[in-house]
């Protein structure tokens, strides 16, 4: 007894010794390159340097984060993985799988992550049963942004149909107005044609298509009217939208270029980094239709040697999941926190809105993932749902055949 409890201590002590010498270090890569994104890592980036922390910076420019998991995949595979990585939903679960992940349990269990994250969120943090990631906040995808000077000139409400959308696009169009700020790049295609699919197939149809790849529903009449849809939206964008950055259009929507940008809150970041108001200068309000598409960024450690950089792990996903920073973070991101017990005072109307639909969806079973930002599907099926999104979108192929390509696809990648 006398010899373990020497043994113990005499173990603390070293335990400590080497946590005092340990100078927390981090390199993280992320894709958070835009006036509101930046503004919002650099949150963090303060946060661990007022704790003594050395932040090495990785970022990977590429709105949706395509560029930034291929560079990722280079590090992994030449052996020097990054420490810290911006990384989200199945995709957390893949990287595990290839056993390169730290687990940050130890962080998790000490912080008590379980009692201040939502089941759904916590979910998509563990690996059998481990912490494998920390998340940082709730975007919310099926939004519509406006110009609220615009929408006023032209005698314009906020859609509540995807008709009434139609019919405003049309009316803007014939005033000279852009009416859908769009960047042509595949993941804003994706983006767009979600949140219609949720609105024109509903909560449950949107899960069968897109989280059960039910083959009925991929090819179903309604499925067809998505792409109709889709086709119709094409019609309301600009001729220079291919290859454009997502925070561009949203410049177009604040300087009255174009009305509408159908996008995620981060939209509401660039916003509020121009210093525009809601409810005043711009508008919020959920796509056409019910339900609530969810995704949540969220940081992995992967497995590296060092103290230091052990202890950078250790720190950043303490000061992640941390009410402060989630209150702060969130308030320049245009996401709200993914904890529970954040007081949401300081946050804007489209901010309450978002946690009052998020809330209501848990209860009525339409909190769905996002398909489009990697929250639903594993890389491979949700890249094969949007290379026909985006070949329909692109060229003239008719709604009935991107359905049979679409199920196609999906029976290839399974
Ligand atoms: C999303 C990500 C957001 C936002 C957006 C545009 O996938 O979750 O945080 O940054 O991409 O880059």
């Amino acid at each position: 007894m006398k010899n373990y409890v020497l043994g113990a201590v005499s173990t603390v002590a070293l335990m400590s010794a080497s946590v005092a010498v340990a100078e927390p270090q981090a390199e993280v890569l992320h894709w958070w390159t835009s006036g509101g994104e930046a503004r919002s890592v650099a949150v963090l980036q303060q946060e661990f340097a007022d704790n003594g922390g050395t932040w090495t910076d990785m970022p990977v420019a590429g709105g949706g984060g395509d560029a930034a998991m291929s560079a990722l995949r280079a590090r992994v595979l030449s052996g020097n993985a990054p420490t810290a990585v911006q990384l989200k939903g199945p995709a957390i679960q893949e990287w595990y799988e290839e056993g390169v992940l730290a687990d940050i349990s130890a962080v998790a269990e000490e912080q008590g992550w379980a009692d201040v994250l939502p089941a759904s969120i916590a979910g998509h943090m563990q690996c059998d049963g481990t912490w494998c990631a920390a998340p940082v906040n709730v975007h919310r995808v099926d939004w519509i942004w406006a110009n609220a000077d615009v929408l006023e000139a032209n005698g314009i409400e906020m859609p509540t149909s995807w008709e009434e959308f139609n019919a405003a696009a049309e009316a803007l169009q014939a005033s000279g107005i852009i009416p859908l700020a769009h960047g042509g790049q595949a993941w804003q295609d994706a983006t767009v044609f979600e949140a219609v699919a949720l609105g024109i197939l509903g909560p449950e149809g949107f899960h069968k298509a897109f989280v059960e790849l039910d083959q009925e529903t991929l090819t179903s009449d309604e499925m067809v009217a998505v792409f109709d849809q889709m086709r119709v939206m094409r019609g309301f964008v600009d001729p220079n939208f291919p290859g454009r950055d997502w925070n561009l259009a949203t410049a177009m929507v604040m300087n009255g270029e174009a009305a509408f940008q159908i996008m995620g809150d981060w939209a509401k970041g660039e916003f509020l980094a121009a210093g525009l108001v809601p409810g005043e200068d711009f508008l919020c309000a959920s796509t056409p239709g019910d339900g609530f598409l969810y995704n949540v960024d969220s940081f992995a450690m992967f497995a590296v040697d060092g103290e230091d950089r052990q202890a950078g792990q250790a720190l950043l996903a303490e000061l992640i999941v941390g009410p402060s920073f989630q209150e702060v973070f969130n308030l320049n991101k245009g996401s709200i926190p993914a904890r529970t017990d954040v007081s949401l005072d300081a946050f804007d109307s489209c901010a309450i809105l978002s946690a009052e639909d998020m809330a209501a969806s848990s209860e009525n079973g339409s909190l769905l993932p996002s398909y489009a930002h990697g929250m639903a599907l594993r890389g491979a099926q949700s890249g094969a749902i949007t290379d026909v999104v985006t070949a329909h979108f692109n060229s003239e192929m008719s709604s009935q055949e991107a359905v049979e390509q679409l199920a196609a696809a999906i029976a290839n990648s399974l």
